[in-house]
């Protein structure tokens, strides 16, 4: 049997064939899943409209069901003569029912077929990594709290520069993590609309139910206009990638942080030595290598949107082959993301911290501007404080007062931890996880 779907009086070159398969027998294997649950709505649906009868769906849906749970087993393969996961799927399902099997591509191509994947598998990975970051900002906030009265140096350029708490430390990064995640919000309703009936991207002469299989699959709404819904290929990926690398951005920059803190020069914080890599050579050594990696893995994940745009870049309107390269690159960066999320929040729960940093006096001057809005608070002109406590610098004599009170929002004594908080559960909410639970429990309830 030839197992092309495209096959017909002609053999495939076998070397052109191995060059447009590319990697994609192993990559499928991420979309596998997803591709079994959109066959299972467009099925569904095309029994809605006549095009296969009650007894029929009922064997396809057991089926796909069968090879659902094959998938979630990891016992799903793309054998070596078979292209895709697209064509590995519909030639399951023929061996087993034969010609019903054939009948489940009506109204559809593979280029709606892998954006539907796509967009299935990235709503999923996207509800894991929002999950990720919702434990560790957590943590974060509650390192914040826990230190919110531990004093550390402020730097500019890398020079000692105003006082700075472990509080606002923590908290920095919590915050962050809430700009982060309206970026997801933003990839999260790009991702959800579905693309599903655009076929090979300009629809189908067959009734198809669009709005069915929208319902079916939870998603938010169509793609309406089929010519876009092909367009968002790549878009997405996009516009996701920009959300991930908007929280590796994050990340990476902790983790230099961390190491920087880490280090004896600091001492400000210290990582438990289970926590630490040795060297060969060096018995000493206690390593912040899982900082370093979660810098470099995340510094390469700033790279996704760049690398998916350069092979997207200036294609006109309709699908090419091109878009197959972008799953290569876009489809393992979530894993890595999840891990380097997971690290983060792991390690920052074991980091201890310097509670008496400032005790050394090399710090000292960092408390400069406290006495010159002392003394500009008791009526002397700002420019005459600043010299004053300049030259008593210069001449060794300052004397800092390190009992400190800043008061705005923000500031080292008034967090706001409860407003940021509050930001990340209302973004949060936005996000209707249930739905889509919902309704993907509902499809593969409805197989068997
Ligand atoms: N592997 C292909 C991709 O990822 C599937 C779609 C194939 N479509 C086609 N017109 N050749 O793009």
């Amino acid at each position: 049997m030839a197992n092309k779907l495209w096959e017909k009086n002609f053999e495939v070159n076998k070397e052109i064939e191995r060059f447009t398969v590319g990697h994609d027998r192993e990559l499928d294997l991420y979309l596998a899943k997803y591709d079994v649950i959109g066959s299972m709505a467009h099925i569904t649906m095309l029994e809605s409209i006549g095009l296969l009868t009650k007894e029929e769906l009922k064997k396809l849906l057991k089926e796909l069901y069968h090879i659902y749970e094959q998938c979630e087993k990891g016992e799903f393969i793309i054998e070596p003569d078979v292209e895709d996961v697209h064509s590995q799927v519909e030639v399951m399902l023929t061996r087993k029912l034969g010609d019903i099997g054939k009948k489940i591509h009506s109204g559809r191509s593979r280029n709606d077929q892998v954006l539907l994947d796509l967009k299935l598998f990235t709503r999923h990975e996207l509800i894991e990594v929002i999950d990720h970051i919702r434990i560790l900002f957590n943590e974060l906030i509650q390192k914040s709290n826990q230190y919110r009265n531990v004093l550390m140096p402020g730097y500019t350029h890398l020079q000692i520069a105003m006082p700075s708490s472990f509080g606002l430390w923590f908290g920095a990064y919590a915050e962050s993590l809430v700009d982060d995640m309206y970026y997801l919000l933003a990839a999260w309703k790009i991702t959800n609309r579905n693309p599903l009936g655009s076929a090979a991207g300009y629809g189908s002469s067959f009734p198809l139910n669009r709005q069915m299989t929208t319902d079916l699959l939870g998603f938010d709404s169509l793609d309406y206009n089929v010519v876009y819904a092909q367009m968002g290929r790549g878009k997405m990926e996009r516009n996701v990638a920009f959300s991930l690398a908007s929280v590796a951005g994050t990340l990476a920059k902790m983790a230099f942080d961390a190491c920087l803190f880490n280090c004896q020069n600091f001492n400000f914080i210290k990582l438990p030595k289970e926590c630490t890599t040795g060297s060969s050579i060096m018995p000493h050594k206690k390593n912040p290598d899982v900082f370093e990696l979660i810098r470099a893995k995340c510094n390469k994940i700033q790279s996704l949107p760049q690398q998916v745009m350069l092979i997207m870049n200036n294609l006109p309107v309709g699908y090419f082959r091109d878009l197959q390269i972008i799953k290569e690159v876009f489809l393992p960066a979530f894993k890595e993301l999840e891990d380097c999320l997971q690290m983060t929040a792991y390690i920052i729960n074991k980091m201890e911290v310097n509670e008496s940093i400032l005790d050394d006096k090399k710090y000292d001057p960092i408390f400069s501007v406290e006495e010159v809005n002392d003394l500009a608070s008791h009526g002397m002109p700002f420019r005459d404080a600043y010299k004053t406590v300049g030259l008593e610098i210069e001449a060794g004599t300052f004397k800092p007062n390190k009992d400190i009170h800043h008061t705005h929002e923000g500031s080292i004594g008034n967090l706001c931890n409860d407003k940021i908080s509050a930001l990340m559960s209302n973004t949060l909410s936005q996000f209707h996880f249930d739905y889509v639970a919902n309704a993907i429990e509902s499809l593969l309830n409805s197989c068997k």
